[in-house]
């Protein structure tokens, strides 16, 4: 009886942590405040066996607690890299492979079009051709981004996905309240666009065989 309950109660939280397990080699890309990181690292069904964080601002220009969150994650085992640009990681690794690769609400924080297609959608193209080449042969992105039809139509990930060589993304609902101690900050801001809206998922990718 109680070895029913127990597997019943299992099977509910891995549904709930959906693709946040054995994750393994992690890179994590425009970490903001780096507050997922230190969150993601604490998790232990995350499973992670080693993390490199990455902020697109310098050292010199973070958000408001990420001097602090670099350092818990520093002192946690993890590396900790600025300035990196998500759409060139040629330009910060060399044959590094990574078993999971994520990057947090993406956002490039600017409404201009870009080749006449919107700069989110560019940035995920390229994020995503990128990434390609530093996963290992089963490994994966992960994107999170709200759950609605504006924000789809803006990243078009099934479009982004079939540019850079990758299967249809796998969708999953991302609830933010697993992850205590994440405060996600907007790209302009220091506002959470988790305050302004409901539903959110995250998008897992895999390269095509
Ligand atoms: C909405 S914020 C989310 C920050 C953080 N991931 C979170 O969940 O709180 C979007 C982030 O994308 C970053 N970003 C924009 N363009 C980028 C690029 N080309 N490479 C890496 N990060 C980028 C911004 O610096 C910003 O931190």
């Amino acid at each position: 009886m109680f070895d029913v309950i127990g597997q019943t109660v299992k099977a509910f939280s891995q549904i709930r942590l959906g693709p946040w397990q054995a994750l393994g080699d992690v890179l994590l890309v425009g970490e903001g405040n780096l507050s997922f990181a230190k969150t993601l690292l604490k998790m232990p069904t995350a499973h992670i066996t080693h993390m490199i964080a990455t902020t697109f601002e310098s050292e010199n220009n973070l958000p408001d607690g990420a001097t602090k969150n670099a350092q818990i994650i520093k002192c946690n085992g993890a590396q900790i890299m600025h300035n990196v640009d998500a759409t060139h990681l040629e330009k910060h690794f060399r044959s590094e492979k990574f078993d999971t690769i994520i990057f947090q609400f993406p956002n490039v924080g600017s409404r201009d079009s870009k080749y006449g297609h919107n700069p989110n959608h560019v940035m995920i193209r390229k994020f995503l051709r990128s990434a390609g080449d530093y996963l290992t042969p089963d490994g994966r992105v992960m994107i999170s981004a709200v759950d609605s039809p504006h924000y789809e139509g803006a990243f078009q990930f099934d479009a982004a996905a079939k540019f850079a060589g990758f299967e249809t993304p796998e969708t999953y609902p991302f609830d933010p309240s697993i992850f205590s101690g994440y405060s996600h900050t907007n790209t302009n801001d220091d506002d959470s666009a988790l305050d302004d809206h409901k539903r959110f998922a995250t998008w897992v990718f895999r390269l095509k065989k």
